[in-house]
């Protein structure tokens, strides 16, 4: 009987990444890295692990993500743990634990890898990267400025136009009045409303009405409300602050919700307007309480997510990734002409590794001119013969494939040589 065997595809939702597409994700993370450092953030990190009840405490995330969304398992000292769904929770976690001994404002960001249960689609997987920059201890409305101005230029960062992209804007606060102004001002009435909005571009605008007239019980506020949602005229501090900073690809949206319930103030979003990407590419805003889970004294924070997958696709559309990402290949290759040479051929290797030039060896068998070709192929930039003539007289050639030339010399001639051109 033949052996099952096991499927070589990766788990659902899940990617595998191959060096092309490693150089990719090293590209934009060494962009994202570079950017939020410039603006004073620096960086820390997390285990993917943490215990349940930091994301099922009221107000600490969204129900979507953690009734359906959330990769949750019991250990084996019977603890219930998840792997991390966002990074918001974990910062403040670790921020309320060293209130005492941080001097704020504190800017910190992290590129962490996030799970959650959806189902796979165009920009959504089950696992991505998430850019986290969160600015902690001000409530100063500059400092909303800051990390929106961040966000901006992130995108510029990488050779975006701000024709490319929307910042769109909206405010809890504000529309916390104004649910207020319409009588509304029971928590869970302004949550519910503030969810059903969060999803008002999958429904139609019947069973958006239909939605709101469930949670309000009233025909004239749900009409108030519709009205406000479509009147998209209001003006922020916010906003002003960064057409003062020259941003002006920025609307105001009373119908942006975002998902988490921990926001209180200023909520963004970012969205690529090629109309081929309709996920977003940036979510954030302002949380005041989420440290209080933690303490009783708040700290409040302001911060955004920007994931891997929905920035990839942006580049991807926009032609940004040409001529950016990296060769992923060795600098040199030294082939042996038999086997015979294959350790001297590492000995070899061992003096350009030695002094920072990336170097393979083809032990292979194949012969000389497959391997050759195969140099060429991967992409390599030299390639060092070294053969029982070579090493017998001490004397090898160097080959440069990207401009077909070469040269003769000893090793240490070749070496110093190659490393005055990289
Ligand atoms: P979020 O809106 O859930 O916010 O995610 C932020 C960004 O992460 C999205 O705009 C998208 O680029 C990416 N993203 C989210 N889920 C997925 C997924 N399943 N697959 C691929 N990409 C995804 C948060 O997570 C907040 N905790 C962000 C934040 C930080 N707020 C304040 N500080």
């Amino acid at each position: 009987m033949k052996d099952i065997h096991l499927s070589t595809e990766s788990y659902k939702g899940v990617r595998d990444f191959l060096p092309k597409d490693m150089a990719i994700q090293r590209y934009i993370f060494d962009t994202w890295s570079k950017t939020a450092e410039t603006f004073g953030y620096v960086r820390y990190e997390a285990s993917i692990l943490e215990p349940s009840e930091l994301y099922k405490s009221k107000g600490a995330t969204n129900e979507e993500i953690v009734n359906e969304q959330t990769y949750t398992f019991t250990d084996r000292g019977e603890r219930e743990v998840t792997l991390r769904p966002e990074m918001t929770p974990t910062v403040a976690r670790m921020i309320a634990g060293l209130r005492r001994e941080l001097s704020f404002p504190v800017r910190w960001y992290s590129i962490p890898n996030l799970f959650r249960y959806e189902r796979p689609q165009r920009g959504r997987l089950r696992e991505h990267w998430q850019l986290n920059c969160d600015l902690f201890g001000t409530d100063d409305y500059t400092a909303d400025v800051e990390v929106i101005a961040l966000a901006y230029q992130l995108l510029i960062d990488f050779g975006a136009t701000p024709e490319m992209f929307e910042i769109r804007i909206n405010d809890r606060e504000v529309m916390r009045v104004f649910y207020a102004s319409l009588g509304i001002t029971d928590t869970e009435i302004i949550t519910a409303i503030t969810r059903l909005n969060d999803r008002k571009r999958k429904l139609t605008p019947e069973e958006y009405h239909t939605g709101l007239m469930e949670i309000t019980q009233d025909i004239q506020i749900t009409e108030e409300i519709i009205t406000r949602i479509e009147n998209t005229t209001h003006d922020t501090t916010v906003m002003s602050g960064l057409n003062a900073l020259g941003i002006t690809n920025i609307v105001f949206d009373p119908a942006l919700a975002r998902g988490f319930d921990y926001y209180t103030g200023t909520i963004f979003e970012v969205f690529d307007i090629s109309g081929v990407n309709n996920r977003s590419l940036i979510g954030g805003g302002r949380y005041d309480n989420l440290t209080s889970m933690f303490s009783d004294e708040p700290i409040s924070g302001i911060g955004f997510g920007m994931g891997d997958v929905t920035m990839r696709d942006f580049l991807t559309t926009h032609g940004l990734l040409e001529g950016k990402v990296p060769v992923c290949a060795a600098t040199l290759t030294i082939i042996p002409a038999e086997t015979e040479q294959n350790l001297e051929a590492q000995k070899i290797a061992l003096l350009f590794r030695n002094r920072d030039v990336k170097t393979a060896v083809d032990m292979s068998t194949k012969k000389l001119g497959k391997k050759i070709a195969d140099a060429a192929k991967q992409q390599v930039n030299y390639i060092l013969v070294v053969g029982s003539d070579e090493i017998a007289s001490s004397t090898f050639t160097l080959k440069n494939l990207t401009l077909e030339s070469s040269e003769t010399g000893s090793i240490d001639e070749l070496l110093a040589s190659l490393i005055a051109h990289l």
